[in-house]
């Protein structure tokens, strides 16, 4: 049988075709998995078989008896859960349930940008958030970070420059509570010094607090969101990290006429409403014991990596210990590119992610690794970073040392 060739009629500009998935790899440090041990599975059962046996005919409508917006239940659970962790006074209806926070990011892109306009960026940051931009053909400004997050002198400076090219940027994406990837927590502080930076160039601010649940001892400075005194800030979150990513539930905070010019370009018909339904019943009573032994589980495992690195790479690997996420930003010596050193470790059944896709400036990235500590066992852990070290050795000459072993005298 030949195949049709659809390759004359394809549209133009789209991505690079997609590989097979062939399995996860044995050592998997990249995407945003969750920690499968602490993933609520009984309550989740039990909440499913309860909420359909109560409500299972409203999936006979789109949008169940709930509308456009989701879930009634849901939003309701998140309107009080965002009034008392993030200090957010919002209303149901100010909440559209997405499928996942990718598409919130989508929905926002939408709503905001066009072809040549500008936005402001961490200089370190979600690479979802950065092919986004770039397909779109958006100028992403990258903003460096320190151990606060977002450098409010570096913001100044580039809306200073903007502003004498004659550009207003369309917004300033930041995550500001468990920064991805760094794991930094902007201070109370630096989030007025934003709003007020942001409030003086007629800029809205992007707040995607992906992360937030997780800090390890559960304290935050209230959302960007809930600060603001006029409004221009739109925010999203996610169950993807608290409870499961293949649920695919996110959602937007913002206020109705906003959501109102978002609705329309939402052309789904409503994002999938079992897991909707199922979080919903789940989370009223169950949402705030679950996350202490969720973070619990994700912090012994970030000190298994911390250890490993340590004992692996020594003083060549850099990090900061992250407030709560899932991630760990390590900056390698100079001489390692970590995009060469990908397939090499990916051959040797290690994933990583190369800083430099997490980033608006190749060069910052160059030798910095973002490492997913949630899904692999603490042995993965400790023996992927074993073979990471192995590979890197052998790539880059780094570290001279492994496992406390001088390498080059047996070399
Ligand atoms: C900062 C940030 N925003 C959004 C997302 C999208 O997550 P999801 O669509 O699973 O909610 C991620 C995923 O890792 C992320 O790190």
């Amino acid at each position: 049988m030949t195949t049709f060739d659809f390759a004359p009629l394809l549209a133009p500009g789209l991505p690079p075709p997609a590989v097979k998935w062939t399995g996860f790899p044995k050592y998997n440090f990249v995407g945003g998995h969750n920690d499968a041990d602490h993933l609520p599975l009984d309550a989740l059962l039990k909440a499913a078989t309860d909420v359909l046996a109560r409500e299972g005919r409203t999936l006979a409508t789109y949008g169940l008896a709930s509308g456009p917006l989701g879930y009634r239940p849901l939003r309701g659970f998140l309107a009080q859960k965002l009034k008392r962790t993030a200090g957010i006074s919002c209303d149901a209806d100010e909440i559209l349930v997405t499928s996942g926070s990718l598409q919130a990011l989508d929905l926002v892109n939408a709503l905001l940008l066009a072809r040549g306009d500008t936005v402001l960026i961490e200089q370190a940051t979600y690479q979802g958030a950065l092919t986004r931009l770039a397909r779109l053909g958006v100028n992403a400004v990258g903003v460096p970070l320190d151990a606060e997050g977002m450098r409010m002198d570096a913001l100044a400076a580039a809306l200073d420059d903007l502003k004498r090219c004659g550009v207003r940027p369309k917004y300033i994406y930041t995550i500001p509570t468990v920064q991805n990837p760094t794991g930094t927590i902007m201070s109370a502080a630096r989030r007025h010094e934003l709003l007020r930076l942001a409030a003086e160039h007629g800029v809205p601010i992007f707040e995607d607090d992906c992360y937030a649940d997780l800090i390890w001892d559960g304290r935050r400075p209230p959302a960007l969101y809930a600060m603001s005194k006029q409004g221009g800030v739109i925010h999203i979150g996610s169950f993807s990290k608290s409870i499961a990513p293949a649920l695919r539930v996110g959602y937007i905070v913002a206020e109705w006429d906003v959501l109102a010019r978002m609705l329309p370009l939402k052309t789904d018909a409503g994002s999938g409403a079992l897991e909707q339904m199922v979080l919903g019943e789940f989370c009223a009573p169950h949402f705030d014991a679950h996350l202490p032994r969720l973070t619990r589980g994700l912090r012994a495992k970030l000190e298994t990596l911390m250890d490993a690195l340590n004992e692996q790479f020594g003083t060549a690997a850099e990090f900061d210990d992250p407030k709560g996420g899932i991630f760990l930003w390590v900056k390698l010596p100079d001489a390692v590119d970590t995009q060469k050193l990908f397939q090499p470790a990916l051959a040797a059944g290690v994933s990583i992610n190369p800083g430099a896709e997490w980033s608006t400036d190749a060069s910052y990235g160059k030798s910095r690794t973002r490492l997913c500590f949630a899904n692999p066992s603490h042995e993965a852990i400790r023996a992927g970073v074993a073979k990471l070290a192995e590979v890197c050795r052998r790539e880059f000459g780094v570290p001279d040392r492994i496992a406390n072993v001088e390498q080059r005298a047996r070399a």
